[in-house]
């Protein structure tokens, strides 16, 4: 199959790919999910296969209005649908209770629940209301690989496996949507992103963190969070922002002739550009919403397109608001690992 990469004016391409049961990537504000129509078992099938997903791993139910959701999902509070109208269409992905047989297993993973999201991209919400039904949509990246921000990342992982990409240049926000779960009193975070627990205060009272996500040992509640993802590579290792501890690092390893890649703000490490070092900036004089923008984009640009490096250092932000999704995806990137516990 040979696969393209299509403009908005060649949305129809699209639509009648995915209504013939192939599979097309579409862009979201978030990061690039691989689409297939979610009524169609044979073709959800195939984004597992051409993912290498586990098929116990659920996927997200895209929708193009909020009333979508009501043919599929039964149980929806008050506060469900504050929410709904609050952060929808945006990069908050809701956990309901569905309907008896209203989803194929293949997609629920056999559960008696389902996630849902509506994207914020005009692209893709045209894309779903001409296909006439929702769109499943993993994260377009071959498993284990950082997700795709930009129609490029796609192809890189999927070519030859896909219809076509609908290109929307790269995403706003970078990092996949926030998951939570309304199916628990209190709701309770199963992956942060770009909605953070405070945002969803304002709207609703209370709302837990999947305490798998603050540290604690314990088996995460969301499927898809068991697995080790992000890996690139090369190793990564990250740089305690208490510490700061970037020469120490780059002396380290060059005394060990490495090649190194460094990520992180241009006023961290602008004063590095120049030496034998690869250099990504994450962001100006670290943001932690632009860093989160370029993390995925960095961490691919350093591992896939720069050749050779033997290891990449990265820079870190606290455990709070936007950081916690952030610092998520950097530590499954790093496999837990700083440069401070390397030196021991
Ligand atoms: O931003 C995003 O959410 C992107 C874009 C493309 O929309 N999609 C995405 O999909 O990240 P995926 O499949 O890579 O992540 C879906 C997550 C997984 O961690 C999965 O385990 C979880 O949602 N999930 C899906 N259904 C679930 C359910 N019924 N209960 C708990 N977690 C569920
Ligand atoms: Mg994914």
């Amino acid at each position: 199959m040979s696969d393209k990469k299509w403009k908005a004016s060649q949305l129809h391409l699209a639509v009648e790919a995915l209504s013939k049961g192939e599979l097309v990537a579409f862009p979201t504000e978030t990061v690039y999910g691989l689409g297939a129509v979610a009524t169609n078992s044979e073709a959800v099938k195939k984004v597992f296969e051409a993912k290498g997903r586990p098929s116990d791993n659920p996927l997200i139910v895209h929708v193009a209005s909020k009333e979508d959701v009501n043919h599929y999902a039964q149980g929806i509070t008050s506060d469900a649908k504050k929410i709904m109208d609050t952060f929808w269409p945006g990069p908050l992905t809701l956990i309901f209770e569905i309907k008896p047989d209203a989803l194929d297993p293949v997609v629920t993973g056999g559960l008696n629940t389902a996630a849902f999201r509506m994207p914020d991209n005009h692209l893709t919400l045209s894309l779903i209301k001409k296909t006439g039904l929702p769109l499943v949509g993993p994260s377009a990246n071959i498993s284990g690989k950082p997700s795709p921000t930009t129609a490029e990342h796609v192809l890189h992982d999927l070519s030859g496996k896909i219809a076509g990409v609908l290109d929307d240049g790269p995403t706003k926000v970078g990092v996949e949507s926030t998951v939570l779960d309304m199916t628990t009193v209190p709701p309770m975070i199963l992956r942060p992103g770009a909605v953070t627990k405070e945002d969803l205060e304002k709207v609703i009272r209370d709302v837990e963190v999947d305490c798998s996500l603050t540290g604690a040992e314990e088996t995460p509640k969301s499927p898809g969070m068991k697995y080790k993802h992000y890996a690139p590579e090369v190793p990564v290792y990250m740089i305690d922002e208490k510490k700061q501890n970037w020469q120490e690092a780059v002396s380290w390893a060059e005394q060990k002739g490495m090649r190194i890649g460094l990520l992180g703000s241009k006023t961290l490490l602008e004063p590095f550009a120049g030496e034998k070092l690869e250099i990504f900036y994450l962001s100006k004089e670290s943001d932690v919403t632009e860093s989160m923008r370029r993390l995925f984009s960095g961490l691919r640009s350093l591992d896939e397109v720069t050749p050779g490096l033997d290891i990449i250092f990265v820079e870190t932000f606290p455990d709070e608001g936007k950081g916690l999704a952030y610092m998520n995806r950097l530590k499954k990137a790093a496999n837990q690992k700083y440069f401070s516990t390397l030196q021991t």
